[in-house]
């Protein structure tokens, strides 16, 4: 009787509770519009919305391989499932034709369609959210006069209940700070602008912050270093493994061209944000750096001497340098004939990393390379399994992939290798299955990582400036 009673009262509070949560979780649809002609836009208006556009990306998530842009259909493969982007061209019925400039606003800013439902926070929106009226406004303008195109979106693949919408509404309550960027009085124009773009449209901490069981950015790690399709997004804070400081000048340059001198090409997912950064406004790639050195913070002392010592550093002295024309037998003499990785090093990549050739065409002396000295060699993986491939229709840097001709205990040992010669790091551990399971992963990966649109183009005048 008790344990009815008690039941029952269980019960009552579950209910209670699923009604507020339902309550909380219900939002009105926004009703539908007639599709807003291209010529109530004015061409300014439209020009901005282009730029921003560039920084938050969209394109780069809403359009799949060999589809239309903007047209949706790109999977999104999350810890917890499969998510697709949706098709955001103004195609009455498959698109956002209906949606008026309210309802795409209200997506933005809550994460919530037209029609109501919570939208899944692989939509940036707890970065978008930040995002300002007015730059929603030429967003909105920009995404109506784009092409509409005919295109279902596939439903996502999801377990239940994280299939439920609703459910979203618990996340949002934990996880989510609806609300416009806040200036900061103290800082100039330039930071505050960077800060805006950084944090809102650009949501560079969507990788490069590490997140929970739930798939939430932890706040309190902000750029500590995350994870995106395969890729390790490096830490953009003070624990930022590149040898050389990062400057406000390096980081426009880098963030503008899509490589940089000391540092290297941008490669995996970084390379899209570095191309569309190449097309937004002139001075936001600027500003964005300002603020992302900041974050980072002024360098100790002797980090900056470190990062001099290995700039300025001969490539005499890498290991590799001796080493004579591909098909030579004869190892150079630094290098130790019993380490199976130096003797790979010195056949297969040294001709390249050692020759003194600039970046982005010659390969970059691996001890100024992020990658020598990250926190995990997921990246170099994939660079050495897979290589950069030319980029289509312009001249780009060119490696070779390695994964017909290397095992994986050979990557490993290669690893080891460098690790041991290029950096002060201590050595990576269980490399072997890692290579192992990058190589099972690679066919899975539908992004980025592989095909030509991993390279960062070599040459930005080439690129396209408007879509
Ligand atoms: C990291 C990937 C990603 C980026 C970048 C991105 N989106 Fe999305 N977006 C998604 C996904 C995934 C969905 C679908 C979410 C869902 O089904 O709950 C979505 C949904 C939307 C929706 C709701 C559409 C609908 O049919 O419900 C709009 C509007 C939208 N995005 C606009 C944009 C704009 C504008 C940008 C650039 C400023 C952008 N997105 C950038 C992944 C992205
Ligand atoms: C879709 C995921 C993603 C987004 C969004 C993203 N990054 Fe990255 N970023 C990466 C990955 C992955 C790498 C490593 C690339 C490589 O190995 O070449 C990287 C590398 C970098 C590097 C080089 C770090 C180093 O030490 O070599 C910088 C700087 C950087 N990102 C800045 C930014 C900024 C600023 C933004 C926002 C405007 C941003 N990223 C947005 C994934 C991302
Ligand atoms: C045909 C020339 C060539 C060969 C051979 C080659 N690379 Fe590269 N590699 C490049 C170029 C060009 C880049 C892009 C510029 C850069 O970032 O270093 C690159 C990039 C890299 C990077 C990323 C560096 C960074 O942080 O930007 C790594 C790591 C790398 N290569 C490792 C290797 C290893 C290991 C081998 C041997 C198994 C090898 N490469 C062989 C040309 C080559």
């Amino acid at each position: 009787m008790r344990m009815v009673r008690y039941l029952a009262s269980a019960v009552g509070v579950v209910m209670i509770v699923m009604l507020a949560g339902i309550a909380y979780a219900w939002r009105s649809q926004i009703s539908p519009v007639d599709v807003p002609p291209a010529s109530s836009f004015d061409a300014a208006t439209i020009a901005r919305g282009a730029s921003l556009a560039a920084v938050g990306n969209c394109s780069v998530c809403h359009t799949k391989a060999g589809g239309e842009v903007f047209a949706g259909g790109l999977a999104l493969p999350t810890p917890f499932g499969t998510i697709y982007a949706t098709n955001i061209t103004p195609d009455p019925e498959t698109g956002i034709g209906r949606w008026s400039e309210q309802a795409f606003a209200r997506a933005m800013r809550e994460g919530v369609d037209r029609e109501g439902r919570h939208l899944y926070p692989a939509f940036p929106y707890d970065h978008f959210t930040k995002v300002t009226d007015e730059d929603n406004r030429a967003l909105y303008a920009y995404m109506m006069t784009r092409k509409p195109v005919r295109s279902e979106t596939p439903p996502n693949e999801l377990p239940f209940p994280i299939n439920v919408r609703m459910v979203l509404a618990g996340w949002k309550l934990l996880f989510f700070k609806p609300g416009v960027y806040q200036p900061d009085s103290t800082k100039s124009a330039e930071w505050n602008r960077g800060a805006y773009l950084a944090e809102g449209l650009g949501h560079c901490g969507a990788c490069h912050t590490p997140r929970n069981l739930m798939g939430a950015e932890k706040t309190d790690q902000l750029y500590a270093g995350g994870e995106a399709e395969g890729w390790n997004a490096y830490a953009l804070n003070a624990a930022s493994p590149a040898p050389v400081p990062w400057t406000v000048d390096s980081l426009t340059r880098y963030l503008s061209n899509g490589y940089e001198e000391q540092h290297g090409v941008a490669r995996g997912p970084m390379a899209p944000v570095t191309a569309n950064m190449g097309s937004a406004a002139p001075g936001d790639a600027k500003a964005i750096a300002t603020y992302i050195a900041s974050v980072m913070g002024e360098p100790s002392v002797e980090r900056k001497a470190r990062g001099e010592g290995v700039s300025k550093s001969p490539a005499a002295q890498s290991p590799g340098v001796l080493v004579q024309a591909a098909g030579s037998q004869s190892l150079p003499v630094t290098v130790d004939p019993k380490d199976p990785g130096a003797a790979i090093y010195a056949a297969a990549c040294s001709s390249c990393h050692d020759a003194g050739r600039p970046v982005p065409y010659g390969g970059l002396p691996l001890r100024l390379s992020s990658a020598t000295h990250g926190p995990t060699p997921m990246n170099p993986i994939n660079v050495i399994l897979y290589g950069l491939p030319a980029p289509e229709g312009e001249r780009g840097p060119i490696m070779p992939g390695f994964a017909g001709t290397l095992t994986d205990r050979q990557v490993a040992d290669l690893l080891a290798y460098m690790r041991k010669t290029f950096s002060d790091q201590p050595a990576w551990k269980d490399i072997e299955p890692l290579v192992a399971d990058i190589r099972a992963g690679a066919k899975d990966t539908e992004l980025h990582s592989l095909g030509s649109d991993g390279n960062a183009p070599a040459n930005p005048t080439k690129r396209e400036t408007s879509w």
